[in-house]
């Protein structure tokens, strides 16, 4: 059985529906905080059970049988996240899982000015030494994420930003297309290649994509570090947000984000989806 935590939010819920077009519902589970929300798993025949990152109990419950499990990493930030992850590896090595696999992403060193790629560093250490067979999904950067980095461009006609750099804009069905592929056939296991799109892009060209797309100018304004970070607080963003939104802009402009990389092309066995055709995507819905 494969068993995909984290299953009732965006990535999860989508690597569900890729597997449930790979293998029967009844070799596929899920460990969901709230199994209310994944009814309709449960009616497809998709087992489901109750599981939280921060109760071992219920997590050892929902890894039960499993051959592969896909730990889709916790959104919390900082220690909590690591400790959230440690807890699953423990428990899956306690279930006698085979093979573990966790969503990391593209470059993910501990020295990044992106926080969350210290949490990604910390767990690829803990899952080398856990002795168990693993893959580190190093997924791209979420397209989705760049409409939160362009912030009330498309209202407002200003995408107003510190200096940055290119980011290989990645879309959640195309990496969860691919997590699919991986689960259902064998090969990557450790590290994987970056799974990114094939094209880096900057806020210069989102700004030109999106006055394209919606036919009148998005400008591009570069503000210093200062004075974006202080405008996100004055509008009541937590610390800790704050500076995930500010630390994407200087990890990006040292190049942390720009590589492209064939892989994921090569695994869902066509060009993934490019971030104009996501953006027009995203617009029209
Ligand atoms: N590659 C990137 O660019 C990028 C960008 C942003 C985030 N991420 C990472 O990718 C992950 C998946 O992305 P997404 O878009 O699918 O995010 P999402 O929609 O927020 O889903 C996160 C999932 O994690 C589950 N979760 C949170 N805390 C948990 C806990 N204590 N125990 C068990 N499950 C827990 C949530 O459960 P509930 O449904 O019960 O809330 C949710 O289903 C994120 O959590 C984050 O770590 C990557």
């Amino acid at each position: 059985m494969i068993v995909v935590t984290g299953a009732n939010g965006k990535l999860g819920r989508k690597v569900v529906e890729e597997l449930l077009k790979r293998v029967p519902a009844g070799e596929i589970g899920v460990s969901v905080r709230d199994v209310n929300k994944a009814q309709d798993l449960q009616e497809r025949g998709v087992r489901v059970r109750q599981g939280s990152f921060d109760d071992s109990e219920s997590l050892l419950r929902a890894f039960e049988e499993a051959s592969q499990v896909l730990m889709i990493s916790s959104h919390s930030l900082g220690e909590v996240a690591v400790r959230h992850h440690q807890t699953a590896i423990e428990t899956a090595k306690k279930a006698g899982v085979r093979r573990l696999l966790y969503t990391s992403q593209m470059f993910s060193p501990a020295t990044s000015h992106f926080p969350p790629m210290d949490v990604h560093a910390a767990t690829e250490e803990l899952l080398k030494s856990s002795g168990m067979t693993f893959t580190s999904l190093r997924n791209g950067f979420y397209a989705a994420s760049a409409k939160m980095w362009m912030g009330d461009a498309l209202k407002t006609g200003e995408l107003i930003a510190p200096e940055d750099g290119p980011v290989a804009w990645t879309t959640h069905s195309d990496l969860a297309e691919a997590t699919a592929v991986i689960l259902t056939e064998q090969g990557y296991d450790g590290i994987t290649p970056n799974l990114t799109a094939s094209e880096a892009i900057d806020m210069d060209g989102i700004a030109s994509i999106a006055s394209k797309i919606l036919d009148r100018p998005i400008r591009r304004m570069v503000v210093s570090d200062d004075e974006y970070r202080n405008h996100l607080l004055s509008r009541g963003l937590p610390e800790a947000m704050v500076g995930m939104l500010a630390g994407m802009f200087q990890a990006s402009r040292q190049g942390d984000f720009s590589q492209t990389n064939p892989a994921l092309e090569n695994l869902i066995g066509r060009s993934p989806v490019n971030f104009a055709d996501f953006l027009k995507d995203s617009i029209s819905q």
